[in-house]
């Protein structure tokens, strides 16, 4: 009896268990998160919400990023995917997008596949924050300003002559070489952000 009461305990553990953490069979995302190191699949509370950028102003981004042959692009916290999906479909270039929602993972995936640059893009579940950088020429960001500021020592690492374009958002101490406007379809005007590293260090004012 007492024998029955644990087999009926590990099957309802190991029910509860594959409830809560089901495989990926047949999961599309499962392959681009299985691309590439660092910690795969993490999942943790997004620190700013998803926003898609217009794409005419991603359109802008990578031009002022003057993104060439060669380059890889990496878009920190890469929402539908389309700014990685824009680098590869416009400049044959290689792009990661990170994202930790899942639901962001699916749709950059569905984007990239949509659009026939699989060989050429990759999607990560994994913090932005915990990233070495090491290996993009031309990052991209649309997140908040404390946010831009908290990457600055993994932005400092980049290569001489890595290109950091970010929408809308500065980044308090750090002297943008160029800001343009765009004006977006929908009618609103967008700020870009341009620095080439290293960047010019700039005086706080209070
Ligand atoms: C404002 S959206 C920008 C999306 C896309 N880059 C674009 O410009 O259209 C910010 C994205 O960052 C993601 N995000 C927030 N915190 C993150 C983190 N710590 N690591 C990875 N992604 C993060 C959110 O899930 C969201 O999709």
């Amino acid at each position: 009896m007492r024998h029955a009461a644990r087999v009926c305990l590990l099957v309802l553990s190991v029910f509860v268990t594959w409830c809560a953490f089901p495989p990926h069979w047949g999961n599309p995302t499962a392959k681009a998160q299985d691309v590439g190191g660092g910690q795969k699949g993490e999942t943790k509370v997004p620190d700013v919400i998803f926003v898609p950028t217009p794409q005419e102003v991603v359109d802008k981004m990578l031009e002022l990023a003057e993104v060439k042959e060669g380059d890889v692009v990496y878009d920190l916290g890469c929402g539908d995917g389309r700014i990685p999906v824009t680098a590869a479909k416009k400049y044959g270039v290689k792009a990661v997008g990170f994202d930790v929602d899942p639901q962001r993972i699916k749709e950059s995936n569905a984007n990239v596949e949509k659009n026939g640059v699989g060989k050429l893009v990759t999607i990560r579940q994994e913090d932005i924050f915990k990233q070495d950088l090491s290996k993009a020429n031309v990052v991209t960001l649309y997140l908040l300003p404390s946010l831009n500021v908290k990457l600055m020592p993994q932005l400092r690492k980049l290569k001489p002559g890595s290109r950091i374009v970010s929408h809308s958002f500065d980044m308090r101490g750090a002297k943008p070489k160029q800001v343009v406007q765009v004006q977006s379809k929908e009618g609103g005007e967008h700020s870009v952000y341009l620095w080439v590293v290293p960047w010019e260090e700039e005086q706080e004012t209070q």
